[in-house]
C-alpha cells in the first residue's frame, strides 16, 4: 500500500512528521514517498501543486496531507497561492465526501466554550457533500436584473444544483458510515424552501431502501444549526450539501473547542481518500515545536479505516491518543492547570509509546 505524504507548509511538516512517526510504529509494510505541495511546492518548484506532486497523490492508495498557507505566501497572485493545491486535489483526485468527525474526549471537556455536560462524550460524524451545489452551479456572474422592482439594476446570481448521482453517493456514504458506527443518519436540508433540496430529500429517502437498519431522519439546515449547539448529543452522522456543510462542519468543529483535535477525510467514489487536520498551518506558531500534532495522527487511523482497510491498527492510534490524554499530556492549545505541557514531538513520541 503507498500512502503520499503532502506535510506542506507552516505547522504542516512539524505536526506530519508525527504522523508519519506513528504510522512507522506500527510494523506494517506501508510504503510513503513524501512531496511538496502549498507554499513548499512554490519554494521548490514554483507552484503549490506541482505536477510531481500531483501524479504521486494520484498513484498513491490515500494521502495525507499537513497544512498549508503560510503568510509569507499572501503577497502572491491567487493561483500560486498554498491554498490552491488543496482545491485542486479535491478537483483532480475527485474527493467529493468530506467526513469530520467532532469527538468531545472527556478529559478535554473543559476546552468547550459550552456546558460539560452539553458536550462530554460528544462523539458525531458531519459528512458534507464537497464538489457540488452552489458553490460550483453553473450559471453564476452578475448581470442585469430581469423582474421584480428592482429590475433593470445590477444582481449577482448564482445557481444551487445536485445531480441525482451527486446525492446518492454522497448518502452511500454516510449510511455505510453510520452501519458501521451502530446507529442514525440526520440529512441536513432545506426542502421546504429549495427545489434542490427537496430532491435531495427524495434521493436520500430513496437510498435509504438500502439500509434499513439504519435509522434515517430528515432536518432542516436552520433547526439542525440550533440542535447543534442545544443538544449537539443527540446527532450521530449527519449528512448535507456542500454549502449547508461548510457551515455546520466548522460549528460543529467549535463544540469541541480545539481545532488541534480534530481530523478529516476526504474521500473519492472508492477508498482513496486525502487525510488531513481540520485545521490550518498556524503560521502564527510554525517552527515552535508547539502544534499539536494529534489531529494529523487521528487523520492518519482515519486513512487506515476508510482508505487502507485497516480498522484495527487504527482502533490501536485512537485508544493512544486516548491513553496520552489520560497521562495528563497537553500541547499548549489544550493545556489546563493540573496537566503536563509537552511539544509536538513529545506528544508524538508518547503516542508511539501508547501504542504498545
Ligand atoms: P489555523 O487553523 O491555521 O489557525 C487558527 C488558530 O488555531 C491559530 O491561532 C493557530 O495557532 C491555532 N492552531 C491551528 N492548528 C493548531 C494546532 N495543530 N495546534 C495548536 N494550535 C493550532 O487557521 P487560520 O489562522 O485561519 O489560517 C492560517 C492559514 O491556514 C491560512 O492561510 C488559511 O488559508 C490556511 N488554512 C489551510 C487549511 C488547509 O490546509 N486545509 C485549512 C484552513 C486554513
Ligand atoms: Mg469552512
Amino acid at each position: 500500500m503507498k500512502i503520499a505524504i503532502l506535510p506542506g507548509d507552516g505547522i504542516g511538516p512539524e505536526i506530519t512528521a508525527q504522523a508519519v512517526k506513528v504510522l512507522k510504529a506500527l510494523g506494517e509494510s506501508f510504503e510513503m514517498e513524501s512531496a511538496e505541495v502549498g507554499g513548499a511546492g512554490y519554494a521548490a518548484h514554483g507552484h503549490p501543486l506541482p505536477e510531481k506532486t500531483l501524479a504521486l497523490a494520484k498513484a498513491a492508495d490515500a494521502v495525507l496531507f499537513g497544512a498549508v498557507g503560510d503568510y509569507q505566501y499572501d503577497s502572491l497572485a491567487r493561483a500560486l497561492r498554498p491554498e490552491q493545491a488543496i482545491l485542486g486535489l479535491r478537483k483532480e483526485l475527485g474527493l467529493f465526501a468530506n467526513l469530520r468527525p467532532a469527538i468531545l474526549y472527556p478529559e478535554l471537556a473543559g476546552a468547550s466554550t459550552l456546558k460539560p455536560e452539553v458536550v462530554s462524550g460528544l462523539d458525531i460524524l458531519i459528512i458534507r457533500e464537497l464538489t457540488g451545489d452552489i458553490y460550483f452551479g453553473k450559471p453564476r456572474g452578475v448581470r442585469e436584473c430581469p423582474d421584480g422592482p428592482f429590475a433593470g439594476q445590477r444582481e449577482g446570481f448564482d445557481t444551487m444544483r445536485y445531480a441525482e448521482g451527486e446525492i446518492r453517493r454522497i448518502a452511500h456514504v454516510a449510511f455505510q458510515a453510520a452501519r458501521k458506527r451502530g446507529s442514525r443518519v440526520t440529512s441536513v436540508d432545506k426542502a421546504n424552501v429549495l427545489e434542490t433540496f427537496q430532491f435531495w430529500r427524495d434521493i436520500v429517502t430513496e437510498v435509504h431502501k438500502d439500509y434499513q437498519d439504519v435509522e434515517l431522519e430528515h432536518m432542516y439546515v436552520d433547526n439542525a444549526a440550533m440542535q447543534l449547539v442545544r443538544a449537539p448529543k443527540k446527532f450521530d452522522v449527519i449528512v448535507t450539501g456542500n454549502m449547508f456543510g461548510d457551515i455546520l462542519s466548522d460549528a460543529a468543529a467549535m463544540l469541541t473547542g480545539s481545532i488541534g483535535m480534530l481530523p478529516s477525510a476526504s474521500l473519492d467514489a472508492g477508498n482513496k481518500g486525502l487525510y488531513e487536520p481540520s485545521h490550518g498551518s498556524a503560521p502564527d506558531i510554525a517552527g515552535k515545536g508547539v502544534a499539536n500534532p494529534l489531529a494529523t495522527i487521528l487523520s492518519a487511523a482515519m486513512m487506515l479505516r476508510f482508505s487502507l482497510g485497516k480498522a484495527e491498527q487504527a482502533d490501536r492510534i485512537e485508544n493512544a491518543v486516548k491513553a496520552v490524554l489520560a497521562q495528563g499530556l497537553r500541547t499548549p492549545d489544550i493545556f489546563e492547570e493540573g496537566t503536563t505541557r509537552v511539544g509536538t514531538e513529545q506528544m508524538g513520541d508518547a503516542v508511539v509509546n501508547a501504542l504498545a
